[in-house]
């Protein structure tokens, strides 16, 4: 006999107070996400005698130990990988970088540069991570997602110079706004707008392209300017504008829109030091046994336990594990290798997600693009390289961590694919074209093509390029399958929500597997249960 809800939230209420209640409620979801999330507070003794292993010690894996530690479960932590953090991970001069088919490569970037490999950037309403830098003590800093001074290039346009964003923003705006108004003026619009709307819509049109008195883009000092305004009598001369035809004609022009996306506006964050100061908080801040070099082979549950064969890459030994319930943030490509007896559908349901492609490649470099007063943001070139994205951190210092590429899907997978000789080639002709004569200041280049990285094999699933309805769409059966406990298992990670490319997806899929293993433990001591509960 299972607890009704209320009863249960009661119950979680009288051990753990308020607090316990509520974030048990948001994680199950019955209560709206607030703003500034709180950090999960599960009872203290909530765990009391149970054991449970987690697989995998990237962001879910390390939010999963943290909070049961901190609910009392006697939790260990296996991971495969040297290092905590997933795919949070930071290049640094001496980093080793093994990709499948690759030789190795050995970072050699000058001292204090570094380069995240995967996650560089936090919007400021990943509240669930950001709670956790906060909680554990990360310092963050400002990440400048987007620069009005950085660039677009497209073959072919513009005479083959690139585009300043500020100019591409407002020229663009400009055009639009002059045609809008001469449709308003003409009447073609009558039919959509009042003339009380039409009253007021022209003079904000007005303001908004910048436009002269007679509704024309004449140019804006928004754009840029030839010279600006100085000392005494020293003008400001503003820009030519561009033509409508040029601006179109470059491919890049949408990128500048690109900040407008939620997860991509400002204020975005980092670490200061590298991303993976997230996961070293983590480490400093649980105490249960973290095991790495822990490479699991084989899953097998039971009714009474769950039993977790795995290699220990470091001695050649096999080991095993055994659990009240195992968390498994590994990734579902890398899992569906993995021996288990987990039921057909559970195997084909995990066999089925196909994974992305993603590739960055960094270089060591004089901070030349400072002189083009270029101080953070991306510039975008298209093609297989994509974006050129410039370091938030150092301005001013002698050298920056260059990041020549960051390209994910169709053109990912087409890089990867190249020798990293000649993907190293491609991305400087890119940086080329943005900063002439600078291709050549462009040293110490790493690679890292995720679809080859060990233990991940892919940045993170294509559910919109497998045809499916959305990232993690919770109408897809297989998806809504691997949210349920399943006997004694419990999967989790990033791949189980609806970010499946952020690490705040790790954050809340780790929160609702705790939230779901809560509710398992409180309702089993009431009832006097230890039965697993069926898949569902
Ligand atoms: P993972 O980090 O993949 O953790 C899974 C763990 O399982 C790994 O540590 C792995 O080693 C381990 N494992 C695998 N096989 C085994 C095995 N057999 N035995 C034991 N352990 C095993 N997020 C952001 O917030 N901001 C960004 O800017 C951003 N950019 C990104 C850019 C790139 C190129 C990539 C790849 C990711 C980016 N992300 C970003 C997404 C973010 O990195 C992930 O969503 C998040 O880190 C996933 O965490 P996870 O714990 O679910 O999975
Ligand atoms: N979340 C990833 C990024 O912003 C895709 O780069």
């Amino acid at each position: 006999m299972g607890l009704s809800r209320r009863k249960f939230l009661h119950r979680i209420g009288a051990v753990g107070g308020y607090g316990a209640a509520y974030s048990v409620m948001t994680t199950l979801g019955l209560m709206a996400v607030p703003a500034k999330a709180a950090p999960l507070q599960l009872p203290a003794t909530l765990g009391a005698g149970k054991r449970v292993v987690v697989l995998g010690g990237g962001i879910a894996g390390l939010v999963a130990t943290y909070e049961l530690e901190r609910a009392g479960f006697k939790v260990t932590l296996l991971e495969a990988r040297d290092r905590l953090g997933g795919r949070n991970w930071t290049l640094r001069n001496g980093s080793k970088v093994e990709m499948v088919g690759e030789a190795d490569q050995t970072v050699s970037f000058s001292e204090g540069l570094y380069m995240n490999a995967g996650p560089a950037r936090i919007p400021s309403h990943h509240q669930g991570l950001l709670g956790y830098c906060d909680k554990l003590g990360v310092p963050l800093e400002v990440e400048v997602n987007a620069s009005r001074s950085a660039l677009i290039w497209s073959e072919g346009s513009n005479g083959g110079q690139p585009i300043q964003m500020r100019q591409g923003v407002s020229d663009t705006r400009g055009h639009i706004s002059e045609l809008l108004a001469k449709a308003i003026r003409k009447g073609a619009l009558d039919q959509e707008l009042t003339a009380a709307d039409r009253e007021k819509l022209l003079p904000f049109l007005r303001f908004y392209g910048d436009l002269d008195e007679s509704m024309a883009f004449k140019g804006s000092e928004r754009s840029g300017m030839t010279q600006l305004p100085g000392a005494g009598p020293q003008l400001s001369v503003k820009r030519t504008p561009l033509s409508l035809k040029d601006l179109l004609a470059n491919e890049q022009l949408r990128q500048t829109l690109f900040e407008e996306q939620l997860v991509q506006q400002a204020t975005m964050f980092q670490p200061v030091g590298g991303m993976d100061r997230i996961p070293a908080a983590f480490e400093r801040a649980i105490k249960s046994p973290v095991i790495r070099n822990a490479e699991v082979l084989k899953i097998r549950q039971a009714p009474a336990a769950v039993t977790v064969a795995w290699l220990d890459r470091a001695s050649g030994a096999e080991r095993t594990t055994r659990a009240d319930f195992a968390i498994v943030t590994i990734p579902l490509n890398i899992l569906a290798g993995i021996d288990s007896n987990f039921d057909p559908a559970v195997k084909a349901a995990i066999a089925d997600v196909p994974f992305g492609y993603s590739n960055k490649i960094g270089f060591d470099a004089p901070r030349f693009w400072e002189q083009q007063q270029i101080y953070g943001g991306i510039s975008w070139v298209g093609g297989e390289t994509n974006m050129v994205w410039y370091p938030s951190n150092g301005m001013h210092a002698a050298r920056g961590m260059l990041l020549a590429c960051y390209a994910s899907g169709d053109v990912a997978k087409s890089l990867a694919a190249r020798p990293m000789a000649e993907q190293i080639a491609i991305a400087k002709t890119a940086v080329g074209h943005l900063h002439p004569g600078h291709a050549g200041d462009l040293s110490r280049p790493a690679v890292v093509n995720w679809s080859k990285i060990p233990f991940n094999l892919g940045p993170w699933p294509a559910w919109v390029g497998s045809g499916r309805a959305s990232e993690g769409s919770m109408v897809d059966a297989g998806f809504r399958l691997l949210n349920a406990p399943h006997g004694r298992v419990y999967f989790s990670g990033a791949h189980l929500s609806q970010l499946p490319s952020w690490q705040e997806g790790a954050v809340s899929a780790a929160q609702r597997t705790l939230g779901l293993i809560a509710a398992r433990v409180s309702q089993s001591a009431a009832t006097g249960g230890g039965r697993p509960a069926a898949p569902a």
